[in-house]
């Protein structure tokens, strides 16, 4: 085969057999494809996109390209939840806990990830001690004991994914919904769970800004899982407001924690049960949402979730003591409110500027190589639909400098609109593709 006749062949729309999309993945990941022919391929598939039977078939052949990881040695099925991305996502902190104490195994690899914050496993590390990287032994043993294990995502998982994606963000085509599906899918079938529910996450602080497209993503993504043999379903979630009250690493962890106390934000608590009870329901440990829920609420306003959280941060090496005092998180050296000039409703939250505002605090990661601060980000006193009188908080800044809390601050004003009127809520759920 001859890579100038795959991109001519993409180029003029037409499908690529399974024999070929393997042909190329395994020339990625051998490293016999030059750069420039595989970077115009993705251009010719960005234009032309991908029948659902072409990204299935890239799809495992880029999850066969690296580990494999086996979870037999587990009760099955053993679901792993995936999110798009968004700012304030802390979903899963408070559902791996939660799950486990439902008695569905959470062993799961993270990846760290770019973005606002660092990922569930930068977020964890922040609390003393914690150890993220697990041997396979460990990680099982460890899933089999307590119910709950996270490591951070091998080099070894999907090689061509990597080699992929660094092609794709250097030439404009990260965007194209086939490449995006199978980038994900391929790591989450390699994770080797028998189940994946998935957080897509639509709006102004998300990845798909855009209902339509979402919709689009999470039906090939399901797709894609369903063809591969496993549960798969996708929830389309609310990402015009951060979820929570907190976006930072450390901050996250103590908002998890307060969740597991029972304090839970009203919105966070929505989109996890959602998420949650298609876990439990997908494991077969209910037969439907509403059960989900109960089950999931009663595991929460009982403690067990915590107590289990409590297990998993000892077992992995953390002082889980910190789940009665969430001070023992580390904490930003200046801390300073933001307080509103007018009074009236919070109507807009620009999610994707306090995204960056958080990244520009130092939470987050622009390069891979970059490191995170696990103190800086920001807490959320005020979300949409509530009311603010002049001079109150809408929010609260947690940085390093004085200067960067009073950048942080102005641009937390510009992100945030108070209008005299309430405005009507958005859905948290837009909806289910099964
Ligand atoms: N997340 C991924 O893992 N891959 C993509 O292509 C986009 C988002």
């Amino acid at each position: 085969m001859q890579m100038v006749e795959m991109i001519r062949k993409k180029r003029d729309g037409r499908e690529h057999t399974p024999e070929e999309l393997a042909w190329l993945v395994q020339g990625i990941t051998g490293g016999r494809l030059p750069d420039y022919q595989v970077a115009a391929w993705c251009m010719a598939v960005y234009f032309q996109g991908m029948s659902p039977r072409e990204a299935r078939s890239l799809t495992l052949e880029m999850a066969a390209s690296g580990e494999q990881l086996d979870l037999s040695a587990l009760p099955q099925p053993v679901i792993d939840k995936h999110s798009s991305g968004g700012v304030g996502d802390k979903t899963s902190l408070v559902l791996a806990p939660l799950i486990a104490a439902a008695g569905v195994p959470v062993c799961k690899m993270s990846g760290r990830g770019l973005g606002h914050t660092g990922g569930t496993i930068d977020k964890l590390e922040s609390i003393p001690g914690f150890q993220v990287e697990l041997s396979r032994e460990k990680f099982i043993r460890q899933a089999q004991a307590i119910g709950v294990a996270l490591t951070a995502q091998s080099e070894e998982l999907c090689p061509a994914d990597k080699i992929l994606y660094a092609l794709r963000d250097a030439t404009g085509t990260v965007e194209s919904i086939p490449l995006i599906a199978a980038s994900i899918m391929s790591k989450k079938l390699a994770g080797g769970a028998g189940g994946f529910v998935l957080d897509v996450k639509v709006g102004n602080g998300a990845f798909m800004k855009d209902l339509e497209e979402a919709k689009t993503l999470a039906q090939l993504m399901v797709a894609i899982g369903k063809g591969a043999g496993k549960k798969t379903v996708a929830v389309l979630t609310n990402m015009d407001q951060p979820l929570g009250r907190a976006a930072g690493n450390a901050l996250e962890v103590r908002e998890a924690i307060a969740f597991l106390r029972g304090e839970a934000a009203p919105d966070l608590l929505e989109v996890t049960l959602a998420l949650g009870a298609q876990m439990l329901k997908l494991a077969g440990a209910v037969a439907g949402m509403e059960e989900g829920r109960e089950k999931l609420n009663g595991l929460l306003y009982s403690g067990r979730g915590l107590e289990v959280f409590a297990k998993w941060v000892a077992a992995q090496g953390g002082d889980p003591r910190v789940v009665e005092r969430p001070e023992m998180l580390p904490g930003a050296p200046v801390v300073r409110p933001v307080l509103s000039p007018g009074g009236g409703f919070v109507a807009r939250m620009a999610t994707d500027l306090l995204g960056r505002v958080v990244a520009n605090l130092g939470a987050g990661r622009k390069e891979k190589e970059d490191i995170i601060d696990p103190v800086v980000g920001l807490v959320f006193h005020k979300k949409p639909g509530e009311s603010v009188a002049p001079g109150e908080p809408l929010a609260e800044v947690h940085a390093r400098t004085e200067e960067q809390a009073a950048e942080a601050g102005r641009a937390v004003l510009q992100a945030i609109k108070v209008t005299p009127e309430p405005s009507f809520p958005q859905p948290l759920i837009y909806g289910y593709i099964v």
